[in-house]
């Protein structure tokens, strides 16, 4: 009896990177078209979708688990409509519906505008797989209400897809050859969000430096043009962009993190190995020399930059000589944050052909380079105690009559204050320092 009266109900669980937090999104807005409203747990819903990562081993085996869990509950209600998206629907869509009978739908990360109509598929009984690289932008099919009232900071993909071809990474492959969307559609984009109460962007892109769209009248716009242009948008007061690569950070970029104040000091900059061997069999084209040289640009540019990175440990052939160049690019760089992995081999990558490293190596290797990184961290955090910083409150804390927000540096700020602060940025001075988060006073 329900079915005609009382609305879809989706529920949404994203794995993996910012993008697909995003996309997500977006997919949830495209699905609200048709009916369908998002709700918090698969019990409550009708429809689950799956937003998948593909980037290491234990990722992609997340969703064969999570679908298995699934099982019990698509026997009680068989109506559910289960649907997997993103990067293991890219690279297994078809093993995906040949081992998982429960799953109506698989969706590539460049086909999701159709979603519409492989559900009215689905509705009709039948499974519909998408998996194309499409010729048209997916971005020009989407619905365009964005209306709703939101939280203070968003997303915004701007650049997608990745030419570079890192031997271990499956990127390339999962996400296509890099685009980059029209810049004029992107200030739009940016100025419904800010309608809609956003203050903060962050830029998405797998190489979002890589940005070259097509700006006003014909012309090619860089990030940097991209970054000032929504700049100009009042209400907007911070931009962020991620994730960048070495190779692509141009003059101009490096100019604007020195030049414009709504550019936040933070930057995500990955360099994976301190080792030139190492980096030249992962492909990336770049030594550790000139990434160093290349920070100490973007630092005279912003001193007070705080950067952070990604890297992998036990890559095919690292010695423990190799690691030590690692750890010392870490040292000599400083990070206010960073990531590390253990490498995993991929499927159809280069480096996947190679013989492994000692997998106990690899983790005690992990492990050295994380307590660095930790170090470094926790270094960043405490010198920010004294300082003032301005905050983006974002939501109440955990305690009653907290609230808590980010620094322009990206650190988790709490303080005792008003709801009403909630979506605006206010001064603090920093008093102390925890495990993963500062603790300030409002000032005045
Ligand atoms: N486009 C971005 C990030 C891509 S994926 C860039 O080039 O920096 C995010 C991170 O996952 C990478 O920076 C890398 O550190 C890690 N990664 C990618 N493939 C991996 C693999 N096969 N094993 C372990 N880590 C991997
Ligand atoms: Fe992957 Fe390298 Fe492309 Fe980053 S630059 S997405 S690590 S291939
Ligand atoms: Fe994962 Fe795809 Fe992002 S593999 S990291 S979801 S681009």
């Amino acid at each position: 009896m329900r079915a005609m009266t009382e609305a879809k109900k989706l529920y949404v669980k994203t794995y993996g990177c910012q993008m697909n937090v995003y996309d997500s999104e977006r997919m949830a807005e495209t699905l609200g078209a048709q009916g369908y409203v998002q709700v918090d747990t698969p019990e409550a819903a009708d429809m689950i979708l799956l937003n998948t990562c593909h980037i290491r081993e234990k990722a992609a085996e997340k969703l064969y688990s999570d679908l298995g869990r699934l099982k019990p509950l698509h026997e009680e209600k068989p109506d559910l409509k289960i649907g997997v998206a993103g990067c293991v629907a890219q690279a297994e869509g078809e093993e995906i519906m040949r081992r998982m009978p429960i799953v109506d739908l698989v969706v590539g990360p460049q086909t999701y505008h159709r979603l519409p109509r492989m559900m009215e598929a689905v509705d009709r009984g039948e499974r519909a797989l998408d998996t194309e690289f499409p010729e048209e932008d997916k971005f020009a099919h989407l619905p365009k209400d964005r209306r709703t009232r939101r939280g203070p900071t968003a997303f915004l993909t701007v650049q997608e897809g990745c030419d570079k071809f890192c031997s271990f990474c499956v990127v390339p492959y999962t996400r296509g050859a890099e685009v980059s969307r029209p810049a004029p559609r992107l200030l739009g984009e940016a100025r419904e969000l800010v309608a809609r109460g956003v203050r903060e962007i962050t830029l998405l892109g797998q190489n979002v430096n890589a940005y070259h769209g097509a700006g006003a009248e014909g012309s090619e716009w860089g990030l940097a043009r991209l970054v000032r242009e929504l700049a100009r948008i009042e209400g907007l007061d911070r931009i962020r962009y991620t994730t960048s690569h070495p190779n692509d950070m141009e003059d101009d970029l490096i100019a604007a993190h020195g030049e414009c104040d709504k550019l936040m000091p933070y930057l995500h900059l990955p360099v994976q190995s301190g080792s030139d061997r190492i980096l030249k069999a992962m492909n990336r084209k770049h030594t550790a020399e000139s990434y160093i040289r290349l920070i100490e640009r973007i630092r005279a540019a912003r001193p007070d930059l705080v950067l952070s990175g990604d890297f992998i440990v036990g890559f095919p052939g690292e010695t423990e000589a190799d690691f030590e160049a690692t750890l010392d690019l870490v040292r000599q760089v400083g990070y206010g944050s960073a990531y590390t992995f253990k490498y995993s081999a991929r499927p159809g990558t280069p480096a996947a052909e190679r013989a492994p490293v000692d997998a106990a190596e690899a983790d005690d290797r992990l492990q050295r380079l994380q307590a660095l990184i930790t170090e470094q961290q926790r270094a960043t955090q405490n010198a920010m105690v004294g300082r003032r910083v301005q905050v983006l409150f974002e939501k109440p804390g955990r305690m009653e009559g907290q609230i808590t927000g980010k620094s322009e540096y990206l650190h988790a700020v709490h303080v005792e204050g008003p709801e009403s602060l909630l979506g605006q940025i206010a001064a603090v001075d920093i008093l102390a320092s925890g495990p993963n988060s500062l603790a300030g006073r409002l000032v005045g």
